[in-house]
């Protein structure tokens, strides 16, 4: 076979009528029209019709006979141009097709577990197009035969490549760090690998190359970025994979200014690739405010319905339940659900919305009053006085045939988290978001620190810079008010980055751990390397990581991250495809110095 005068598909319609051509590919869709036999060949440009004549070829076209999805074949033909009326406009190559002229059948298939035939291009009405995730994950090369799917991967492949040249002429250099590693706190659970050579010892996959971009910077490389593999052992959710991609980068001698702009002029460059224009520069919201008027730190800026604070207009209200909370300490928040009064019905709102999905955010319940033809309507409104049935209306800037919604808890951490998840929720189910739009947000002044179980936590990780001088001293309120120099990007809801300002002070660093309660031991043991380094004169430095799944699946607009990633896992964490994770060898537990506890008990 001369694999060298081999053609693409979709580089045909380039070509003169009558011009003779090679391609290779997999069967695709077959029609017998009883007089000829029509063939779509498919390779990884796009898909072209093939006539099977059996006037004028006979013994091609009984080999044509016997072929079958699937099969991949080369053949030598005729390019010829499709009558007017015989085009398919649902392909680039749809005014023309080509007469099999030489036929070779490189490679026999099984039938498929499902119809790997794209509708759209085939305009065959009996394809379908929903197949259970799990299956096509189980074959997932068969999967990736799709047109739409392929075209997500080479577009992640641009993505990727649009990214290194960006960073590039920004004079980063790209620089591997280590996979087999020690722990890197990012907030997961780590995968460990067992060491053979090292009885009882084991690597961690990394969270992040955290420690070791940091090192490069105390190196003097200045500028670094990597497009690397990160692994973490938590729960899973739509927007996370236990292995994803991350593009990290971190550079000396810079502010926050600097990462604001050169992410913002990469991410612009990035959506432009799909066509989407993005504002010059992204507006900046503190966390306090996001979580004031979002209820989350992740705020979905494509629609309005921010939250509003009613709580002292009830605090003389007759209403019990509002009344306890205004008056300790509690917090009632509102929003506006806007020209909704007649879509929602009260029993909707109250023995749906109220009764089930408040609840499944973890809420007790929601009050609701609707403003109908200047009325108030509601099953509480008699507990509230004219007056402040006005204010609240005010407060919410509600008017007819809109809905006031209000959640209220002694718990304020809890109004806005359910705020938020619901204000997401019922736009959602409204269709209230213009799915169109991309609103990108950088969310700055975190708090440093966090409380949980009784201890502090950092908001992001260990290294990141207090916004101000760190106070020597201080108490836990002290260190629960502090801000940091960390900052987030969000886009339409969704963290697709984070980064911050690094200390590269040893004493700095030695401040933050005592905060976070770690002993010299647990300091040695887990980051001794990274605080000796620390010692040996280090430029002040920052950087940042996008989640690149996360970034492909909203720039292609898909519907989760595992249709931009070849080999995904599912939402167990397991990979239906290779079947991991999965039993090994007891030998191979004992080269690795590792007794399984289930074969103990198994053999108790
Ligand atoms: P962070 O933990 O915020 O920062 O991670 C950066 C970005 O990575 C993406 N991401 C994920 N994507 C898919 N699946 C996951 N399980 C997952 N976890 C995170 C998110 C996130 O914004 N070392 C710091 C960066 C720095 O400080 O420079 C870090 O890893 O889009």
């Amino acid at each position: 076979m001369d694999w060298k005068s081999r053609q693409y598909c979709s580089d045909l319609i380039k070509l003169e009528s009558q011009s003779q051509v090679h391609l290779c590919g997999f069967v695709d869709t077959i029609r017998d029209h009883g007089q000829v036999l029509f063939i779509h060949i498919r390779d990884v440009s796009g898909i072209i019709q093939m006539v099977f004549d059996p006037e004028k070829h006979p013994e091609i076209y009984k080999i044509a006979q016997t072929l079958r999805s699937e099969w991949v074949i080369s053949i030598i033909g005729l390019l010829q141009k499709r009558s007017i009326e015989n085009v398919n406009p649902n392909i680039p190559t749809g005014a023309y097709e080509v007469e099999v002229t030489e036929l070779t059948i490189l490679s026999q298939a099984k039938t498929p577990p499902f119809t790997i035939t794209e509708k759209e291009l085939a305009a065959d009405e009996s394809v379908s197009k929903t197949v259970d995730e799990d299956l096509r994950l189980s074959y997932r090369y068969l999967d990736l035969r799709r047109p739409s799917m392929q075209e997500k991967l080479i577009k992640r492949s641009k993505i990727i490549k649009t990214i290194r040249d960006y960073l590039e002429t920004h004079q980063f250099h790209d620089v591997e760090t280590p996979m087999l590693t020690k722990s890197t706190p990012e907030g997961a659970r780590d995968y460990l690998v067992p060491s053979r050579v090292h009885d009882g010892k084991f690597y961690a996959l990394p969270q992040s190359p955290q420690l070791f971009k940091q090192l490069l910077m105390v190196s003097g490389l200045e500028r670094y970025f990597q497009i690397v593999k990160c692994f973490r052992d938590e729960d899973l959710r739509p927007n996370r994979q236990p292995e994803f991609t991350q593009m990290d980068l971190e550079a000396s001698y810079i502010d926050e200014e600097f990462i604001y702009n050169l992410i913002e002029g990469l991410i612009k460059q990035l959506f432009k690739i799909e066509g989407q224009e993005l504002p010059d520069t992204f507006p900046r919201m503190s966390y306090d405010e996001a979580m004031n008027l979002y209820g989350s730190e992740n705020p979905d800026l494509r629609f309005e319905m921010p939250l509003v604070d009613v709580t002292e207009h009830l605090k003389n209200c007759n209403y019990k339940i509002f009344n306890s909370i205004a008056n300790k300490n509690g917090l009632i928040k509102g929003m506006l659900l806007e020209g909704q009064a007649d879509a929602l019905s009260k029993n909707m709102l109250q023995n749906d919305l109220a009764s089930k999905v408040i609840p499944s955010f973890g809420g007790k319940g929601m009050t609701w009053i609707k403003v109908v033809n200047d009325e108030f309507e509601s099953n509480i409104v008699q507990f509230f006085t004219a007056e402040e049935l006005a204010m609240l209306k005010t407060s919410l800037n509600a008017k007819d045939g809109d809905i006031m919604i209000f959640i209220a808890d002694s718990n304020h951490q809890l109004v806005n988290d359910i705020c938020g998840q619901f204000r997401v929720y019922i736009a959602e189910r409204l269709g209230l978001i213009d799915t169109s739009k991309v609103c990108p947000v950088w969310i700055t002044d975190f708090p440093l620190f966090e409380e949980k179980d009784n201890r502090l936590h950092s908001i992001h990780h260990p290294f990141t810079r207090c916004k101000g001088d760190f106070p020597s001293n201080a108490s836990k309120e002290e260190l629960l008010k502090l801000k940091s120099l960390a900052y987030d990007l969000v886009i339409n809801g969704q963290e697709v980055g984070g980064g911050s300002l690094r200390i590269f002070d040893s004493s700095d660093q030695q401040q933050v751990f005592d905060a976070l309660g770690l002993t010299q031991e647990d300091i040695n043991e887990k980051f001794g390397f990274f605080v000796e380094a620390l010692t040996y004169g280090v430029p002040p430095h920052g950087g940042i990581a996008l989640g690149i799944d996360r970034l492909v699946g909203m720039i292609l607009n898909t519907q989760s991250i595992r249709e931009v990633i070849a080999f995904p896992k599912n939402r167990m964490a397991y990979c239906p495809l290779s079947k991991a994770p999965s039993s090994v060898d007891s030998d191979q537990l004992q080269d690795l110095h590792i007794r399984s506890l289930t074969l103990i008990s198994d053999q108790t």
